[in-house]
């Protein structure tokens, strides 16, 4: 059910990840032009995981000149609370693959620390985040938010760091939560749902047969954002996007794929 202010979804599925990255990656680069056209910055929540990998390392190295790094401002959707420089840290996938091969000012960077304690680093980055982006209320979401957030999708339903029975996932005034995740045995700081429908864009990069039936739950199932936390990703005036290989989208329904949403993105 789509709310009353919402936009349907944007699907567009790709042959292979291959096709896949490469049509994100040029989406992409069209957003960041348009957000530095319209308001001179580009807001960006990075996902983790290993899917953007190689989106990162393609907008660094083929498309690093269509992008002006100093108009740009990198956020993380959600960070492992390890160091750094830790194999884990979400922070260290983007240095390796995007940070380091372009000159961005450091200032631009806004890290989550999670090598410090989990809880004083969900305060401190929603202060961040608070004096970043204008905020209409104490309470509630940023009046303009992210430009993009880049999201992937777990197996399981989880986006960010939102897993299933969580608060986080319901979570309606906080922006950002430390949560500590059993089925990963580890402490992750992550933005809520709060934040994140607050987006001008929100990009699912989904890609792999394992994920289908996931997908397929997520975009045609009931609604149960508790189970399954991507459903709770509807952003309020923003558009979403949901960007698939063949085999993550393998198991939708002709109704679903023909459901192109909006197309000037
Ligand atoms: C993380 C991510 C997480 C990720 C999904 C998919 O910190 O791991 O933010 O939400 O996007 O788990 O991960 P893959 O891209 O590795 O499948």
């Amino acid at each position: 059910m789509i709310g009353q202010n919402e936009k349907p979804p944007f699907l567009e599925t790709f042959r292979d990840r291959q096709a896949l990255i490469q049509g994100a990656a040029g989406k992409i680069v069209r957003l960041c032009v348009r957000a530095i056209e319209e308001k001179g910055r580009f807001a960006v929540a990075l996902s983790g995981g290993s899917t953007p990998r190689p989106l990162y390392a393609l907008l660094a190295d083929g498309l690093c000149g269509f992008i002006e790094w100093s108009r740009v401002h990198f956020f993380w959707g959600d960070e492992r609370c390890v160091p750094p420089d830790d194999i884990r840290s979400n922070y260290r996938m983007v240095r390796e693959s995007l940070l380091d091969k372009v000159s961005i000012p450091s200032a631009n960077v806004h890290r989550i620390h999670g090598e410090e304690d989990p809880r004083a680093t969900a305060a401190a980055y929603e202060k961040e985040l608070r004096s970043f982006f204008e905020n209409a209320k104490e309470d509630g979401p940023p009046v303009v938010g992210f430009d993009l957030v880049l999201l992937g999708m777990g197996e399981n339903g989880h986006t960010a760091s939102l897993f299933p029975g969580l608060p986080a996932v319901t979570e309606t005034v906080r922006w950002v939560m430390a949560q500590y995740v059993e089925v990963v045995s580890m402490w992750r700081v992550t933005l809520t749902p709060v934040v994140i429908n607050a987006a001008d864009h929100v990009l699912f990069l989904v890609s792999g047969a394992d994920k289908a039936e996931t997908a397929r739950r997520v975009l045609e199932g009931p609604v149960q954002p508790e189970v399954l936390p991507a459903q709770a990703i509807r952003p309020a005036h923003g558009q979403l996007l949901w960007l698939m290989d063949d085999g993550a989208a393998g198991r939708l329904g002709k109704e679903t794929l023909s459901s192109r949403g909006d197309q000037n993105e």
